[in-house]
């Protein structure tokens, strides 16, 4: 795979080729534009892509096949993206039969088409050239998912959903790619300290805890941290770890930092798993409704969480909350690693 890598953005609406292709380098890819099916075809007979992200219906014509078609047959290392503003649900089938890594519905979200490429390219890496460092994380992932899923089986795919909207928030809030890589590990492994409590019985208890269980389970981010291990290249994961329960006006734990002094990769991640906590049924409590978690997420401006994150993260659950909370483990079979992990009770 190139250093950049390159995707050709496809489609006539000069506008919607610009956003993205703002959005996209600012993702470090490399992107080349077409504006009809004639001009990519040409570029794919160039130049070497690792992605084809493009429109379905060029002036009425379906030409986005035809793009399709020819990346499948020029570029078949290429992962194609359709877009269309047609939501027909036979079309997406239809794309997904012709070869298409995924279809997305017009208007896009820049930021997710950027996640979706992302990930495309990460599993095509598996695929031609063996391990490489995501490919590890994957793995590992799926071990200490696994792992913490056993001792909290109601969690199951927290940590896979929270690794999802972490690296979209993340994005958001202009965290570069190479941070993100390492925060979607802190995001699998944020609860990896719970295996490590003397009692785990409470974990899966009905209704709140006692104080001293509350303050016993308090301990789960530092020993997340330490018991990760200590290799270098895991420092800010374990930074990052160690700070999921921190709060915006220091009164969180374990160690009472406030505002700018947790990281920002610490304060997207305290966001975001609050976030599937409440999203999701847990053993001391039921699934709160879309409006019910914005609503107590406002409560918690610059009480719990920082207001700049969630002044990225609300857009992003009002845009795709409905849709993420009635399916919230859509992405698990399409993923190489295994499961999750368990979530903390409320702040
Ligand atoms: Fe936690």
């Amino acid at each position: 795979m190139a250093l950049r890598p390159r995707i050709l953005l496809v489609d006539d609406e000069l506008r919607t080729l610009e956003l993205l292709a703002h959005a996209l380098s600012r993702e470090s890819f490399e992107v080349e534009l077409a504006t009809s099916a004639r001009s990519a075809v040409e570029a794919l007979r160039k130049a070497r892509f690792e992605a084809v992200v493009t429109d379905v219906f060029f002036d009425g014509s379906s030409d986005g096949e035809e793009i399709l078609r020819a990346s499948r047959e020029l570029q078949p290392q290429a992962a194609v993206v359709l877009m269309t503003g047609q939501p027909a649900l036979e079309t997406a089938v239809q794309a997904i039969k012709g070869g298409a890594y995924d279809y997305l519905q017009k208007p896009i979200d820049p930021v997710v088409l950027g996640a979706k490429l992302q990930r495309a390219l990460r599993e095509r890496t598996l695929d031609r050239d063996g391990l490489v460092f995501g490919d590890l994380v994957e793995i590992l992932s799926g071990m200490v998912a696994t792992t913490i899923e056993r001792i909290d089986p109601y969690t199951a795919g927290h940590g896979e959903r929270t690794r999802r909207y972490c690296d979209l928030l993340a994005s958001r809030c202009g965290v570069d790619a190479a941070t993100r890589q390492k925060l979607e590990l802190a995001a699998i492994a944020h609860d990896y300290g719970k295996i490590f409590l003397d009692d785990l019985g409470f974990l899966t208890k009905a209704g709140p805890l006692t104080p001293a269980e509350y303050l016993a389970v308090q301990r789960h981010p530092q020993l997340g941290a330490e018991k990760l291990g200590q290799h270098t290249r895991l420092r800010e994961v374990c930074q990052w770890i160690a700070e999921h329960h921190e709060r915006w006006d220091g009164t969180g734990y374990p160690n009472r930092k406030r505002g700018a002094g947790i990281s920002l990769p610490g304060r997207v991640l305290g966001v975001v798993e609050v976030f599937d906590s409440l999203a999701t049924k847990r053993s001391y409590k039921d699934a709160w409704g879309l409006q019910k978690v914005l609503d107590f997420f406002e409560t918690q401006r610059e009480q719990a969480f920082d207001p700049d994150v969630l002044d990225q993260f609300l857009p992003l659950l009002q845009a795709h909350g409905e849709e993420w909370m009635a399916r919230p483990n859509l992405d698990r079979s399409q993923r190489h690693s295994g499961k999750d992990t368990p979530g903390p009770a409320v702040p």
